[in-house]
């Protein structure tokens, strides 16, 4: 019998006698994986952020000649055994907290290849990082340099390298909550990252001036833009250039470029994947237009590394219609996975257990008590029969997906495993239990009667 060719096949599976298999972990199909574990349950197959990481490196060897760096962006997923295997691709990092530089160091990943880019950066966030740490900073804010200035010599930060970040002036995103330049995102909520271009002279003159060495020009427009938005990106990359060549007239040149992550995967069918050799085409062409050259070229991919490599396991408790629609109960929510709800964002939602099954349209919702909390929001959607008890597959979970999770109503986090060379490998110790998320709380201290 010929089987129905899938959509999605390509982030790495297969379905065969009904069943939905990984096509890199062989051991047992996917609804026995979820029976065998508990659910909800985060499953990332290794071999797809291999895969995506070649991509990308092919992109740039083949497009671009000078020396590339992949940083990864570890606020996409800080899954230790995720960092473990970005260590072992020799990516380095991007972090955004003192804790996210740590535990990266931890994994593996060299400190000379970490980059901290903060906001609303404190004093002793620098001081873990700069004097105990010695992470190289992205000033996002001119207070941070000042904090850094007034503790140079308290802090021994003498000639210390430090990047600046740009706010090029156009931002791309998925959402607007994620557009990262501009003046204001499309909801008119004023951007909050980087320094405007007309500053930026001025801040690499004082870095100059405290005696540190500002090596590197950073822009980050946004997060989740396809191939539509390569022109925004386009757009702000000739800024960048415009403000680095201002910059060799006050001798600051041959900089290192980083510019930030963002590249967006295929959500829906009727997306296109990133075009990233059209990516690193643009940006090989703008710099040769420009006629400004850089020392090293450095980019921060987060969603683009990871997002498709993980299915979100949950398994079905309550069928049932509601005012004439069919919803699907399920053990996981938005506690789990926040995304439909934070950002109104589409995941594909596959039936593992019955994926030749026959379509009907259901609203396939969580377990926590909110309307929101519901994977398909206002939109539910065909999806082959689901029956009680049935695993459904949410894809491309991998990004901003557990680490944005919340025990809400005591609901625990998920359970998470991986696949690496064909092996499972277990995460997490399980599901949250209620020990578990009290952990935090002194629990023991009762209010007198
Ligand atoms: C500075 C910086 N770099 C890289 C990224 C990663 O973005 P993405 O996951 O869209 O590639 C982010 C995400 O917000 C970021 O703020």
């Amino acid at each position: 019998m010929t089987q129905k060719q899938y959509w999605w096949f390509f982030k790495g599976f297969d379905v065969r006698d009904n069943k939905v298999w990984s096509r890199s972990f062989k051991d047992y199909n996917l609804e026995d994986l979820a029976k065998r574990y508990p659910t909800p349950l985060y499953f990332t197959h290794g071999k797809r952020i291999e895969d995506r990481t070649r991509l990308i490196r092919e992109a740039f060897a083949k497009n671009y000649t000078g020396e590339v760096e992949i940083n990864y962006a570890v606020k996409a997923n800080y899954c230790p055994q995720i960092l473990d295997l970005i260590a072992l691709l020799g990516l380095g990092a991007d972090v955004v907290s003192p804790n996210e530089a740590v535990l990266t160091e931890q994994r593996g990943i060299p400190k000379n290849r970490i980059m901290f880019t903060g906001t609303s950066v404190s004093k002793d966030d620098l001081e873990q990082l700069v004097k105990f740490g010695n992470y190289k900073i992205n000033i996002d804010s001119i207070s941070q340099l000042k904090k850094l200035g007034e503790h140079r010599d308290e802090w021994n930060i003498h000639g210390l390298n430090l990047s600046i970040r740009l706010n090029p002036s156009v931002g791309a995103g998925h959402n607007p909550d994620v557009i990262t330049a501009g003046i204001r995102n499309d909801d008119g909520v004023p951007i909050k990252f980087g320094i405007e271009q007309e500053k930026i002279a001025a801040v690499f003159k004082t870095a100059r001036d405290y005696g540190f060495h500002p090596d590197t020009l950073h822009i980050h427009i946004g997060s989740g833009w396809l191939g539509n938005d390569v022109h925004s990106f386009k757009i702000a990359l000739h800024n960048t250039l415009e403000v680095m060549k201002e910059l060799s007239g006050h001798g600051f040149s041959n900089l290192n470029l980083d510019v930030g992550g963002g590249p967006g995967i295929r959500y829906r069918e009727s997306q296109e994947s990133f075009p990233f050799d059209t990516y690193a085409k643009i940006i090989s062409e703008e710099l040769s237009r420009s006629g400004v050259k850089i020392q090293k070229l450095i980019t921060e991919p987060g969603r683009s590394l990871v997002g498709d490599s993980t299915v979100l396991l949950t398994r079905v408790n309550t069928v049932e219609e509601k005012n004439g629609i069919l919803h699907a109960f399920t053990d996981a929510s938005m506690g789990t996975l926040i995304r439909p709800k934070l950002y109104h964002a589409y995941h594909e939602i596959i039936n593992i257990s019955n994926p030749d099954g026959q379509p009907n349209i259901y609203a396939v919702d969580g377990n926590v008590c909110e309307t929101g909390d519901t994977f398909t929001q206002d939109k539910p959607r065909e999806i082959p029969e689901i029956r009680e008890g049935d695993i459904l597959g949410i894809l491309d979970a991998g990004a901003y997906g557990d680490v944005m999770s919340s025990p809400y109503c005591l609901r625990g986090r998920a359970n998470i495993l991986m696949e690496h060379r064909g092996k499972l490998i277990q995460c997490s110790k399980g599901v949250e239990d209620l020990s578990q998320i009290l952990h935090r709380f002194n629990a023991g201290v009762r209010l007198e009667k």
